[in-house]
């Protein structure tokens, strides 16, 4: 959900969504206007608790007057505004970049993307077959690319990095949509631990001289995992869990509370599966946290299990 804070009292602008009146309060985004009228414009990138990087471009809309399409995300709602969310140019662009993020990258645990495949009929496997993992990712030089073989699709696909009891990392499901950078960084953590190395095509998260996470600057907050859309940075009881077939959400349950560790008072969700806490996530709403947590917060559960 969309984090509003309660500041001075902003006036309403009018404008039409897809021929809807709509009325929202000055500053508020296509995307949030859009989203208050009951309709689901699909986003990657974008982060409720982060500023938008404009990176995936799902989220375009067509805008009367403008060349070409917007990010709703990001794309601020002025007055007298006219908006259209379902035409031939939004589906086709949503198509196309459906089916190049699709042909390269592995959104199996992206949550919705099948079903908006579905809808604008996006054909990732057109490109050909997803060529082999990659080995050498993490040492390929700025500005360095692969050549395509042109008989299958190149995608980001390398080993899953499990170097750590507390998250995993598995960059073929990576979008690159910066989300887990920015929360590391200057918006939300400034721990710097993650970045983009690369160039191209072969850009990737990594840390400081492609580090494992042990020997890295990584405090294990575990707010890039929260902020991550595709699963590409998982819980390790998570990963595991998925890996051996017992990962099911329709068996949990979430309840909020509030963390004993410390005086800070951050909310906690605790995720259960079988009377097992299987990960804590924050609420992204809460006004102490914003979804965000430290180590003991975020990971220092294990106790609860012993008996
Ligand atoms: S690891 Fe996740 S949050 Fe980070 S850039 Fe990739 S998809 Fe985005
Ligand atoms: S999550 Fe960390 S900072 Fe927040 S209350 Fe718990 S121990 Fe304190
Ligand atoms: S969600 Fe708007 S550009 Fe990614």
């Amino acid at each position: 959900m969309t984090i509003v804070e309660i500041g001075l009292p902003r006036r309403l602008i009018e404008f039409t969504v897809d021929g809807e009146t709509v009325r929202v309060p000055e500053g508020s985004t296509i995307l949030d206007a859009c989203t208050a009228a009951g309709k689901n414009i699909p986003t990657l990138c974008y982060g409720d608790t982060l500023e938008p990087a404009n990176a995936c471009r799902v989220c375009m809309v067509e805008v009367e007057g403008t060349r070409t399409l917007v990010p709703s995300c990001s794309r601020k709602a002025e007055p007298g505004m006219v908006v259209r969310t379902e035409t031939d140019r939004t589906r086709l662009s949503r198509k196309v970049v459906l089916e190049l993020l699709g042909s390269a990258t592995d959104l199996s645990t992206t949550p919705d993307v099948a079903g908006w495949m579905t809808e604008c009929d996006a054909e990732p496997g057109r490109f050909g077959p997803p060529a082999a993992p990659s080995s050498d990712r993490d040492e390929r030089r700025p500005g360095e690319h692969e050549i395509p073989d042109g008989m299958t699709a190149a995608t980001v696909r390398q080993p899953v990095k499990v170097d750590n009891e507390l998250y995993v990392r598995d960059y073929g499901k990576c979008i690159q949509c910066y989300k887990c950078v920015d929360a590391c960084g200057e918006q939300w953590q400034n721990t710097f631990a993650i970045t983009m190395a690369g160039r191209g095509f072969d850009a990737r998260i990594s840390t400081e001289f492609a580090n494992p996470l042990p020997d890295s600057a990584c405090v294990y907050c575990g707010n890039c995992v929260e902020v991550c859309p595709t699963g590409a940075l998982s819980f390790k009881r998570e990963h595991d869990k998925r890996e051996d077939g017992t990962w099911d959400e329709s068996r949990q349950t979430a309840t909020t509370t509030v963390c004993t560790f410390c005086g800070v008072g951050c909310n906690l969700t605790l995720h259960v599966q079988d009377n097992e806490i299987v990960k804590v996530t924050s609420p992204h709403e809460s006004s102490v946290t914003h979804g965000n947590l430290c180590i003991k917060g975020r990971f220092g559960w294990q106790h609860v299990q012993n008996r």
